[in-house]
């Protein structure tokens, strides 16, 4: 298995997630191989949780990486779990067109570039 599907996964055990119980994990990689993983943590208001993907974005940001190649989204489902319409975003922002790969617990995976899903992005070049 794949270091950063293997960060994926690891990262889900951590998850906070007593309202939904559907955890998630994920694992951004940077051009020099440094590995970023984050797990979704819930909030009592709901409206306040926060995705896997965006906690490893921040994390990665706050840590000083900035050029990224892929990332890994884990998830207990038989259908593959992509990213939410605001984790698409702040990727996009962030990572660019980057290597989206979608993992279950039983080993099945897709990959596909970020774009594929995300066609026609705002972003800063519109300002
Ligand atoms: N969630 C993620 O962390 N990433 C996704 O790609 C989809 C959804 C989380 C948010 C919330 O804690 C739970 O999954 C249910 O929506």
């Amino acid at each position: 298995m794949n270091k950063l599907i293997e960060a994926a996964l690891a990262a889900r055990e951590q998850a906070h997630a007593p309202f939904s119980h559907f955890k998630v994990g994920a694992a951004l990689e940077d051009e020099n191989g440094r590995i970023f993983s984050g797990c979704n943590v819930e909030n009592a208001t709901y409206g306040l949780t926060i995705c896997a993907e965006r906690v490893a974005v921040f994390k990665a940001i706050s840590e000083g990486a900035r050029k990224f190649v892929a990332i890994a989204v884990a998830a207990d489902a038989d259908e593959l779990t992509p990213p939410c319409g605001a984790c698409r975003q702040i990727l996009w922002e962030f990572c660019g067109d980057v290597e989206v790969t979608l993992v279950n617990l039983r080993g099945k995976t897709e990959t596909f570039g970020l774009k594929d899903i995300f066609p026609r992005p705002f972003d800063a070049s519109f300002l």
